[in-house]
């Protein structure tokens, strides 16, 4: 494989230094290993030194890089080779560049040798990457926000602030998770390999941290305290599992974890009752509307269901040709206990007459029966449901659809068409064509007439025009239906 043209860019016997600019960079190393491939440069004639790391024992070591032939043979690294580096490149282990350097070089001689389980550098790559998946799952799950309020122009802003001590460096490869799912938050993760910190549309990096730079608690801590001891199922304590799940190292971040000993400790108590109260689970579906609205009023199974707050029914003929579904009930509905009676049902009536719709003849109800919310002062703001909290109501969805046995579902925005299909769909790419259902029934998407109350102006009359088209090829389809 040497060629004449090769070898003349690297200088023989020369130790190569690759000195990393940060733990985790992936397309750094790449770059370097391609080129030093390229360059035949073995593996034992490349030292690569961590950030940070002074490389003194290879004070000689050439630390340029050797520049490849422009007609150099092209580096072979199959997809499950460069998806394992990536990730085992975040593990803290200090030999893991050189380990992935050796794994690159042997893969030009061996394309296949990713299949060999034996293999020991094939096992130790395996293993790094096992390692980081569970830090970062950890970090998913176990990450908690605290509330921290300042005064900016007189008014008030809102931060949450959290801290986690991450195994690994996986911090910065978590990034878009976090922004993703807390987009519409101000917040910062400190943590000692570094922080992120995201303004609601731009994402920095800070430097690492000290657990005393982030606050010690807030009042939403109550709020976790009290959902965890209700899902806190003491028939299921198993705590061996609980502590690989959750290991100790964690709990002094989760408000939650300070309950651990007390709810171990009065757990066979809590089980007999639980038992003579059936309590354990939702085993049974309701069979009646009546049953479902008595039984929403006592669920617990998310921490909505904890706040101040009252379930709210579907209403509606139960033979309705037609259900209807929404988000959640806002402010005005639960304090109603209907569904759709505050400005976004002011607005979805206006839209249905308009569409010759009539809202009496509608099965009206919602994929979440609690309202979500955050106290600000006197307020009650609006929180969109999680994906957990829209799949554990959905229990309820689906008894009441089974009940009421609808020919359409109009489901009306993502948590609603979340709340019927079980998994997220892009209301865009679905909106205006039937979803055929478990039963035979269809299902329709369209925009929650919240979202159009949102928008002004040209956005905001395209929207209507939208669900005004969706709606009236609901009307059309319900009376093919009726045939
Ligand atoms: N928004 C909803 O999704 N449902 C209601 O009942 C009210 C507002």
């Amino acid at each position: 494989m040497k060629t004449a043209r090769n070898l003349a860019n690297v200088k023989l016997g020369t130790y190569y230094v690759v000195q990393m600019p940060t733990p985790d960079d992936f397309d750094f190393w790449r770059e370097r290993a391609r080129a030093l491939v390229q360059c035949e440069v073995p593996p034992d004639r490349v030292a690569w030194v961590e950030p940070g790391g002074s490389g003194d024992l290879f004070a000689h070591g050439e630390r340029r890089s050797p520049v490849p032939d422009p007609d150099a043979k092209p580096v072979r690294a199959n997809r499950r080779f460069v998806s394992l580096a990536r990730n085992a490149i975040l593990h803290s282990d200090p030999e893991r560049f050189a380990l992935l350097y050796r794994l690159l070089w042997r893969l030009q001689a061996n394309p296949r040798m990713m299949e060999d389980k034996a293999d020991p550098d094939v096992r130790r790559v395996e293993e790094l990457d096992k390692n980081v998946r569970r830090d970062s799952h950890k970090m998913h799950a176990f990450v908690r926000f605290r509330l921290v309020e300042s005064e900016k122009d007189g008014e008030t802003q809102e931060h949450y602030v959290a801290w986690f001590e991450p195994d690994h460096h996986i911090v910065r490869a978590n990034a878009g998770f976090f922004m993703r799912r807390f987009s519409n938050m101000q917040w910062s993760i400190l943590t000692p390999r570094g922080s992120l910190h995201w303004d609601g549309e731009i994402m920095r990096e800070g430097p690492p941290a000290e657990r005393s730079d982030a606050p010690q608690g807030d009042p939403m801590e109550d709020l976790w305290r009290s959902y965890y001891a209700s899902i806190f199922n003491p028939a299921r304590l198993k705590i061996g599992a609980m502590l690989k799940e959750m290991p100790k190292k964690y709990w002094k971040n989760m408000p939650e974890a300070a309950l651990i000993p007390e709810l171990v400790a009065g757990a066979q108590g809590r089980e007999a009752k639980m038992v003579e109260k059936g309590a354990l689970e939702f085993e049974e579906r309701p069979e009646t509307l009546a049953a479902i609205d008595k039984a929403i009023h006592g669920c617990r199974k998310c921490p909505i269901g904890q706040l101040d707050n009252h379930a709210v029914m579907g209403e509606g003929p139960q033979d309705a040709a037609l259900m209807i579904v929404g988000e959640q009930p806002g402010d005005q509905e639960d304090q109603v206990g209907r569904p759709f009676v505050g400005p976004a049902g002011q607005l979805l009536d206006r839209h249905l007459e308009k569409a010759g719709i009539e809202r009496k003849a509608a099965y009206v109800t919602n994929a979440v029966k609690h309202f979500k919310y955050v106290q600000r002062g006197k307020r009650r703001l609006h929180q969109s449901p999680g994906a957990k909290e829209i799949d554990t109501c959905r229990w309820w969805i689906e008894s009441e659809r089974a009940i009421v046995q609808p020919k359409l579902v109009l489901a009306m925005g993502a948590s609603a068409a979340r709340g019927m299909l079980g998994k997220t769909v892009s209301i865009s790419k679905v909106r205006g064509a039937p979803i055929e259902l478990d039963d035979g029934s269809e299902l329709w998407v369209t925009a929650h007439p919240s979202y159009l109350l949102r928008l002004d102006g040209a956005a905001r009359e395209e929207q209507a025009r939208l669900f005004d088209a969706d709606l009236a090829a609901v009307k059309e389809r319900l009376e093919e239906l009726a045939g």
